[in-house]
């Protein structure tokens, strides 16, 4: 048998590939991971269109079941469905690893992320640098802000993934997030972010309900950027048609 990880995309049920589709529609058993990103629809939407029952898989379930889900793939045919990319900003590889361990075929449908997703903003993905994300908990937290720092020291564009809890309802802002590098910024006594500093507040990327807004620091904190998921985005050096796209946003 065959343990099949779908990525799902970033906006609802009608964001699965038509491969992926046909697997679900046929899958003996469904997961869905559902702690690293949220979609515009329910459980009991994708249920409907799929026509299938899907089990919840929480961080804690898949961290704990994820030999379970193995084993349960050797005679079932089981398919993992993943908000946006398989592969992307998440820990999915685990499961791939502990598959191929165990002489278990998987097959992956890739779909839409984030990290792509961000294009819209008119910033070229070649010059993002690496990626961060900003935890709830962040006392002694200091990794968000040094990667921004290198990040910017070469020129590069920093992508921030903000922290969710959707068990609790819990995404954090771009308030919040705002808040944690200044606050780690204040204690470094160092100065690479002021009031007057470009950023790019962005939520629900990917659907037609996206917002992408760019302004100073101080303003994008009055910004109501509605439901989430979220992302913030600092831009390093700007590319003369950068600008001109980001210019729509302002
Ligand atoms: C750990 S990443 C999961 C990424 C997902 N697997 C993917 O491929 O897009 C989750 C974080 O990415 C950001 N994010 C995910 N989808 C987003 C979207 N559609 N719009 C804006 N930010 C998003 C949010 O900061 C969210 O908390």
């Amino acid at each position: 048998m065959t343990l099949y990880l779908i990525g799902l995309g970033l906006a609802d049920q009608k964001d699965i590939s038509v491969k992926g589709l046909e697997i679900v529609k046929s899958a003996d058993f469904i997961y869905l991971e559902n702690y690293t990103s949220v979609l515009q629809c329910s459980k009991e939407d994708l249920e409907q269109f799929y026509n299938q029952k899907i089990i919840l898989a929480d961080r804690e379930f898949t961290e704990q079941k994820t030999k379970e889900i193995i084993q349960q793939a050797k005679t079932k045919k089981v398919a993992f469905l993943v908000i946006g990319d398989p592969f992307s900003a998440t820990t999915h590889i685990e499961l791939f690893r502990l598959a191929q361990e165990n002489n278990l075929k998987v097959k992956i449908i890739n779909n839409a992320s984030v990290l792509t997703a961000v294009g819209i903003t008119g910033l070229q993905l070649y010059k993002f640098g690496k990626t961060t994300s900003i935890p709830f908990d962040n006392n002694d937290l200091e990794t968000p802000y040094q990667v921004l720092k290198d990040n910017l020291s070469l020129g590069l564009h920093t992508l921030f993934l903000l922290d969710l809890k959707p068990e609790e309802n819990r995404f954090m802002t771009l308030n919040e997030a705002i808040g944690i590098l200044e606050s780690i910024e204040l204690k470094k006594k160092e100065k690479i972010i002021q009031d007057n500093t470009l950023v790019i507040g962005c939520a629900r990327l990917g659907t037609d309900q996206f917002k992408v807004k760019v302004s100073h620091l101080k303003d994008v904190k009055s910004v109501d950027f509605g439901l989430p998921p979220h992302s913030l985005i600092i831009p390093g050096k700007l590319h003369f048609m950068e600008e001109e796209v980001l210019k729509f946003f302002k």
